[in-house]
């Protein structure tokens, strides 16, 4: 490995390695893409606090999700199509987040089965669900996500309709690829990748193809995705999922108060306050940026408050500790390792945020990732979006 000192080093290297199709649609958010560079730039306006002269020795990040031991607040998020950002991406994943002490949540819509996961990292992990039309087909991933050691299920509530990502429309995004005349030039510039794509057979939604009656070529897929995600999903749906799981249950894509009191209404041992790193809504706020009054309306309840959208390094998750999230979730951070480096590159991101972290803590004069709070944040930097002046 080059020498790499932080997560933008990993995704220039990405860039290099990953097809320009499957680059594009990791590295690119809706329309205009203001939310996804604002998921970015809002946490920089936050600033810290430094305090001297403390003894500093015996540090830990340990800090508890869902009433499981992390080596630090950082979960990797669920992210589609993985497999096709590094051949058998997932399942590299998981075994560096398991390794690492950290949770990995498998995508509903990965190359990469459950059953994979279970076979080949067999160590727990949670499962996006997404609420499909198709309910039969839904309850029966909720039992394989059982039967592969599954702890929590999380069941993502912004993506019912897709926001529009030009980039992937103009790119052909399908798996397997279709790709335009450019983009095969492009691919054949990739060779590492498409050696090690030719040495695997997991190249479909894994979870999908096989288990769906009358899905067995890319069209017939397509077709049938593109009229599965549920528009008519409420909160009375959460509540029946919730009992067909029958454990623990986040709620992934909040960005409202309101919507964080149905949440905790409806059940959910944890919501996670996300845009869907700038994928979804373009124009919404910054997850950062509306963390402070959705953990104030769950105050007092059991529901915990993760965060995803924009962390790039240790000192964003810090920002995020700070404001009152429990833990945070890593989407590009991550994916730009794994398309560096597999696995390595993986481990190397969570090395990246933990260090940069533990040292960021230090300087703000505490040695316990749970005894940091708002005292270190500059007040007049703390995001608050909603005051009336
Ligand atoms: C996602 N995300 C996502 N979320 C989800 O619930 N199911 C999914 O299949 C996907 N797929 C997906 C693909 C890619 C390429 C990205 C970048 C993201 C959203 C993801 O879970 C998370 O909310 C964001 O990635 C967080 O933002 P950052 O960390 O990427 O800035």
């Amino acid at each position: 490995m080059t020498v790499i000192t932080n997560i933008e080093d990993l995704r220039v290297i990405a860039k290099r390695r990953v097809p320009k199709m499957f680059y594009d649609y990791v590295d690119s958010g809706s329309w205009t893409e203001s939310t996804y560079r604002a998921n970015e730039s809002e946490f920089q306006k936050i600033k810290l606090i430094q305090k001297v002269a403390r003894n500093m020795e015996g540090r830990t990040l340990k800090r508890e999700m869902l009433g499981d031991m992390m080596s630090m607040p950082v979960c990797i998020a669920p992210t589609g199509l993985v497999g096709m950002v590094h051949p058998d991406g997932e399942i590299l994943a998981a075994r560096a987040a398991s390794n690492f002490g950290i949770r990995y949540t498998l995508s509903t819509m990965s190359i990469a089965s459950l059953e994979d996961i279970k076979r080949e990292v067999n160590q727990p992990f949670w499962f996006q669900l997404y609420v499909m039309r198709d309910r039969e087909f839904m309850l029966s991933l909720i039992e394989r996500a059982k039967a592969a050691g599954c702890d929590a299920l999380v069941i993502t509530l912004d993506l019912q309709m897709i926001g529009q990502r030009h980039i992937d429309l103009k790119n052909g995004l399908a798996v397997p690829p279709k790709p335009t005349i450019r983009n095969w030039i492009n691919l054949l510039t990739k060779q590492r990748w498409c050696w090690n794509m030719l040495k695997t057979k997991r190249r479909q939604f894994g979870n999908i193809v096989g288990y769906v009656k009358d899905i067995d070529d890319p069209s017939s897929l397509a077709a049938w995705t593109s009229q599965q995600f549920d528009p008519t999903l409420n909160w009375a749906d959460i509540e029946w999922i919730k009992n067909a799981w029958g454990g623990k249950i986040i709620l992934k894509g909040i960005l409202d108060a309101e919507d964080a009191k149905h949440a905790r209404d409806a059940g959910a041992d944890a919501i996670v306050v996300s845009n869907h790193g700038g994928r979804q809504l373009d124009g919404a706020l910054s997850s950062i940026e509306v963390l402070p009054s959705i953990v104030e309306a769950l105050r007092g309840s059991n529901t915990e408050v993760f965060l995803d959208s924009g962390i790039r390094s240790g000192q964003d998750v810090l920002k995020a500790i700070a404001l009152g999230a429990k833990g945070t979730m890593i989407g590009r951070s991550y994916l730009y390792g794994l398309g560096a480096y597999g696995e390595k590159g993986v481990t190397k991101a969570l090395e990246i945020i933990a260090n940069e972290l533990d040292l960021s803590m230090a300087f703000c004069g505490l040695t316990d990732i749970n005894q940091v709070d708002e005292k270190i944040l500059v007040p007049s930097t703390i995001p608050n979006p909603f005051k009336m002046n």
